[in-house]
């Protein structure tokens, strides 16, 4: 359990499992479609960039992510099909959101994701990415790369094995690094491996985590703990904090230099990056700061979960009702239109920012793996 009182706190109202999501919000009269121009926010951010999570299952159980028992699974009829997913984004796309990435739980677990890949990188998205596990990626890098995938995010917490399998409560270390090996083989070019760093757990690691990185041309990336799942999966002394982990790479590898000095990175996501100098050549490396340095002021991104519930912010559980739009029986330009007008009006309010804490408050109830990241 976590060894902190969040009483008085958003959400000091016990753990839940179902998911509440807010829908049926109305429609203010005068949103525009598709032909309107880019989808902002109320705030006048410009949204861009869609995640898509393909399935709330999965085949680890991250500490992190997850309650050990799962969690209650969307009906599989409530789960979009292909068909629905390539709607969506192609009514998004023309209103700019030309960056998609795919999630889960963890996406290689669903059916057919190769076919589906093929089918989204026929739109002529600018970057088509998945953020993944890893534990299939021996088999999928090679159809993956064929189908369109432009990009991989692959977690790996931990480079000890019994670590590794503690933290999954099932993963198999090895079959991950072949996984980014195999990648590597096939094109995959600035892989991403994203840890969560954790006091306790893998702090000894940020050095030996970016060697291997950086000898295979990957990027090391570390995510500060989010509290999700109501905090009941938050530690607070497993908390480490961005400043803390600069400290730690500056120790064991030399000065932060800046990002600059570098080789561009792609991807619009919140990571901050800097160059460290390793073995006469520049690398980098990313820190995910949503908690003690938050980015929200830039957000340019938007959530569909597996079941059609568009969330405009990851830390927060209200969310608009996508499929009931897919399907109520509106097809072609209206289907479209209909699309962003919905679109738009849930962005209307999108937060200004998450009150995420350190104390692990503040978050939302739904699951990280219910979500995707
Ligand atoms: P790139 O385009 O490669 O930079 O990917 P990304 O960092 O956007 O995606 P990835 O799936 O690898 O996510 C890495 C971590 O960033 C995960 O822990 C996500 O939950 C977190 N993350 C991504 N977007 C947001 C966001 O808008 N807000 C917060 N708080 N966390 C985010
Ligand atoms: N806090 C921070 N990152 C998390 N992830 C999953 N749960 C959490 C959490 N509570 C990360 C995964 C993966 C990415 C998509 O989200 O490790 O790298
Ligand atoms: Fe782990 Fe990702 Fe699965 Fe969560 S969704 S349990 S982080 S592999």
């Amino acid at each position: 359990m976590k060894d902190v009182d969040c009483a008085g706190g958003p959400r000091a109202d016990g753990p839940r499992v179902r998911l509440p999501v807010v829908t049926g919000k109305p429609l203010p009269v005068d949103v525009e479609g598709a032909s309107a121009g880019p989808l902002t926010d109320g705030l006048r951010r410009r949204i861009s960039y869609l995640r898509i999570s393909l399935t709330d299952r999965c085949n680890y159980r991250c500490t992190y992510c997850m309650p050990e028992a799962g969690i209650e699974l969307a009906a599989r009829a409530d789960v979009l099909s292909f068909e629905e997913i390539e709607a969506t984004v192609a009514a998004l796309k023309l209103v700019g959101v030309a960056r998609v990435r795919l999630t889960g739980g963890e996406p290689t677990v669903r059916k057919d994701l190769v076919e589906l890949t093929e089918r989204l990188a026929r739109l002529g998205l600018e970057d088509l990415a998945l953020s993944t596990n890893g534990e299939r990626l021996l088999e999928l890098a090679a159809p993956l790369k064929a189908a369109g995938l432009t990009r991989l995010n692959v977690s790996v917490d931990t480079l000890v094995p019994e670590r590794f399998r503690q933290v999954t409560r099932r993963g198999d270390l090895d079959k991950v690094l072949a996984g980014l090996s195999a990648a590597r083989a096939v094109g995959f070019a600035h892989t991403k491996v994203n840890c969560v760093a954790m006091r306790g757990f893998n702090d000894d690691e940020i050095g030996a985590l970016c060697r291997y990185c950086w000898d295979r041309d990957f990027i090391p990336r570390f995510i500060e703990l989010m509290p999700m799942s109501d905090g009941e999966l938050f530690y607070p002394g497993k908390f480490l904090p961005v400043a803390e982990l600069r400290a730690t790479l500056t120790r064991e590898l030399g000065p932060l230099l800046d990002v600059e000095s570098g080789e561009p990175l792609p991807g619009v996501g919140p990571a901050r990056y800097a160059a460290v100098m390793y073995q006469g050549k520049l690398r980098q490396v990313g820190m995910i700061s949503a908690v003690s340095e938050p980015f929200c002021d830039t957000c340019n991104r938007v959530r569909l979960s597996s079941t059609g519930q568009l969330h405009a912010c990851l830390a927060y559980d209200d969310a608009i009702d996508l499929r009931s739009v897919l399907r109520s029986g509106l097809t072609g330009d209206d289907l479209t239109d209909r699309l962003v007008q919905v679109t738009r009006s849930g962005l209307s309010d999108k937060r200004a920012s998450h009150v995420f804490s350190q104390a692990g408050c503040g978050g939302p109830r739904k699951h990280m793996v219910s979500i995707g990241g």
